[in-house]
């Protein structure tokens, strides 16, 4: 569904200025939008997801590992598949209100792709660099949108989600370096034209939602405070772009119809899209790809 379709609907919890902001800047931020009582609760999810990695010696497709975690002092950079963890995890993606914000900004036919925990452990827990999210996963159009739900306060030290406002319009990029290796981040040469230097950070209390649209250009510093930065991250899409790769979590939940119904038609727009590599194989790790990348 188009843009102009969109906001032609009536939105189920965003006002339309909010929906034409993110629409025209690529991204949204909802300060303090979810109780601090389910942050709570969450957080004891993510505490579970936490000790069930205690067990883990070295990363897989599940729990990324950042360095030096152990039994007694787990790190991690990332768990996936959370969704067939925890019933509460998976019901905050089923049916909650960021499903409804899910349908105000890609159209009423709406469906889950993933769920992870990114956690940017405090004290040097890893940076992501700049990337934008379509090139790991290429759609018959760009309705495809991802969300971060902070369960701590985040301020700048964090290393918060920076976004370049407006980059939505502009190219998708190649994420692949000058041998042609997959690096899952834009090369430095064109991020020049990219406009990182118009990057803003999210930084926002806990219980604050952010989103950005799959061809935002986004990434974020390392996280040298003493403070963890533990986010949900909640990927969605129009039920009419059609994935056509292998995706990276395939997780019970993939794919899910969770608002509306099955679309008859799939909505191709005209893109110059770049491919990822063939991950049928398992998805290893977006830190791992970008680490061997150079600064
Ligand atoms: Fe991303």
């Amino acid at each position: 569904m188009r843009p102009e379709d969109i906001l032609n609907r009536k939105a189920l919890t965003l006002n339309q200025s909010q929906r034409q902001f993110y629409f025209e800047k690529g991204y949204l931020t909802l300060h303090k939008l979810i109780d601090f009582s389910q942050i709570v609760s969450l957080r004891k999810a993510l505490d579970s997801v936490v000790d069930l990695s205690r067990e883990v010696v070295g990363s897989n497709q599940q729990f990324d590992l950042e360095h030096g975690h152990s039994n007694e002092t787990p790190r991690l950079r990332r768990v996936a598949f959370v969704d067939d963890i925890d019933d509460e995890l998976w019901s905050l993606c089923d049916n909650s209100i960021i499903t409804d914000i899910a349908v105000d900004i890609l159209g009423p036919d709406v469906r889950f792709r993933d769920l992870f925990i990114n956690f940017k452990w405090a004290g040097g827990g890893a940076g992501v660099k700049w990337h934008q999210d379509i090139a790991f996963y290429p759609h018959t159009n760009v309705g495809t949108c991802q969300f971060l739900l902070s369960l701590e306060d985040v301020e700048s030290a964090q290393g918060p989600l920076q976004v370049i406002p407006g980059s939505h319009k502009g190219p998708i990029y190649r994420h692949y370096d000058a041998l042609d290796e997959w690096r899952g981040a834009i090369l430095d040469q064109d991020l020049s034209t990219a406009g990182v230097d118009n990057a803003i950070e999210l930084t926002g209390e806990a219980g604050t939602l952010s989103v950005h649209h799959s061809c935002t250009i986004h990434g974020s510093a390392q996280n040298m405070s003493t403070l963890g930065r533990p986010m949900l991250v909640i990927t969605y899409s129009a039920a009419d772009a059609i994935p056509y790769t292998t995706p990276p979590y395939p997780s019970s939940h993939y794919g899910a119809l969770v608002r509306g119904i099955q679309p008859r038609y799939a909505h191709h727009e005209e893109l110059n899209m770049p491919l990822p590599p063939d991950w049928s194989g398992g998805y290893t790790s977006i830190f791992t790809h970008q680490d061997s990348l150079k600064d």
